[in-house]
């Protein structure tokens, strides 16, 4: 294989925002709604308390979440960026392992929950749910094919936890908000410490440094995987808490970099006190997202994410973000901090989890590994 040792690795990817060459766009296509399992408890959000619908979501609503990451697809396109799509998978079958089953699987529209880019290297998470068990098979064959391409390329795969009865607290769901108050200082969710556990969407990327959300779907042993994988290749992992978010998963609607010294932060959840120094004492400025144009009673009936899916955005470079095409104050904002704001139409997709940041997954862009926290006390491996 012939590679232009000058040439951007097929695989590159440092930090959430230099300039974009490719990515993966997500599909609705064979969707459908998330299972009952220890780890999730899916609920209407109208408030009636209706059972949450079980198996394929009904064809409209995926050609209507279709037709806007079309959409997306399209803008991205007429950026020069490459796009990719998973491979359809068969959503609807159930799964049963040695430790578990669950009635059906849920959907490819997120890739950003199962696979990052860590600089040259693609690393698939463990995932912390039944049904997304087997959720990196429809990138499978992208992988290949990047790793094939490249002899720069690396992947690994994280340890695959057992999501036996056992890994779960099962009476998470149940905990009244007092007691979620009194516990919210000691980061335990619905997934125990045995096993090591992970989403990749808990992760963000700022060149030499990535930080990773405590959560509900990442645990403290999935954080020293993490810390132990990654730190001899080079990189420094850094545990992060977001102590008022009491059902945190994924990090990308709550602390969000925009371009070196810019993170962009939900006002209702600020990082913890002890973790903000690692950031202000670097020269980086956290601005607080404006209230999102969506009340969470507003949000899609089925979504199980906050209205915080505004902040969701994407970056095509470090002076231009993807914005969803409703949220005008959002846009407002980052105008004024002279970003070029690209629109597209998304809401569609929030009913799967999602916007634009979650339903993507970067695998070229520009840059090398930058160190952006020159001053930074020394942290051994965990
Ligand atoms: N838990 C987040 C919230 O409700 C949603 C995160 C979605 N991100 C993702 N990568 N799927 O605010």
């Amino acid at each position: 294989m012939m590679v232009n040792p000058e040439s951007i690795p097929v695989v590159n990817a440092w930090n959430e925002w230099d300039p974009l060459r490719e990515i993966v766009v997500g599909s609705a296509t064979g969707a459908c709604f998330e299972p009952t399992e220890p780890g999730n408890r899916p609920q209407v959000r109208d408030g009636s308390g209706a059972p949450f619908p079980k198996g394929l979501k009904p064809d409209e609503a995926i050609a209507r979440a279709n037709e806007e990451l079309a959409g997306l697809v399209a803008l991205l396109q007429a950026q020069g960026v490459t796009v990719r799509r998973p491979e359809p998978h068969d959503f609807g079958r159930s799964l049963k392992t040695p430790a578990f089953e669950v009635e059906n699987q849920y959907c490819s529209v997120c890739p950003r929950d199962v696979m990052i880019t860590l600089g040259n290297e693609i690393l698939e998470a463990t995932m912390s749910r039944r049904a997304r068990y087997f959720e990196y098979e429809p990138y499978r064959k992208l992988v290949y094919e990047y790793w094939e391409a490249d002899p720069r390329v690396s992947w690994t795969v994280a340890p695959k936890p057992t999501m036996a009865d056992s890994m779960y607290r099962k009476d998470f769901w149940d905990w009244p908000m007092e007691e979620r108050h009194a516990r919210m200082h000691a980061h335990e969710y619905c997934i125990t410490q045995d096993e090591v556990v992970f989403d990749a969407a808990d992760m963000s990327r700022f060149g030499k440094d990535v930080i990773v959300q405590e959560s509900m779907t990442t645990n403290r042993a999935g954080i020293r995987w993490l810390k132990r994988t990654l730190e001899p290749k080079g990189f420094r992992v850094h545990p992060v808490h977001f102590p008022l978010d009491y059902f945190p998963s994924h990090i990308d609607c709550t602390f969000v970099p925009l371009r070196p010294g810019l993170v962009l932060a939900n006002p209702e959840r600020p990082i913890r006190e002890d973790e903000l120094p690692m950031f202000t004492e670097n020269g980086w400025k956290l601005v607080e997202a404006p209230q999102p144009v969506l009340s969470n009673e507003e949000m899609p009936a089925y979504c199980q994410s906050s209205k915080w899916l505004s902040m969701n955005v994407l970056s095509v470079s470090p002076h231009t973000v993807i914005c969803e095409e409703q949220e005008k104050p959002l846009q407002d904002l980052l105008s004024s901090l002279d970003f070029e704001v690209l629109t597209v139409p998304f809401r569609h997709v929030f009913e799967y989890g999602g916007s634009l940041h979650c339903a993507t997954w970067d695998i070229r862009r520009e840059g090398t590994r930058e160190d952006y926290f020159p001053s930074l006390p020394y942290q051994p491996v965990a």
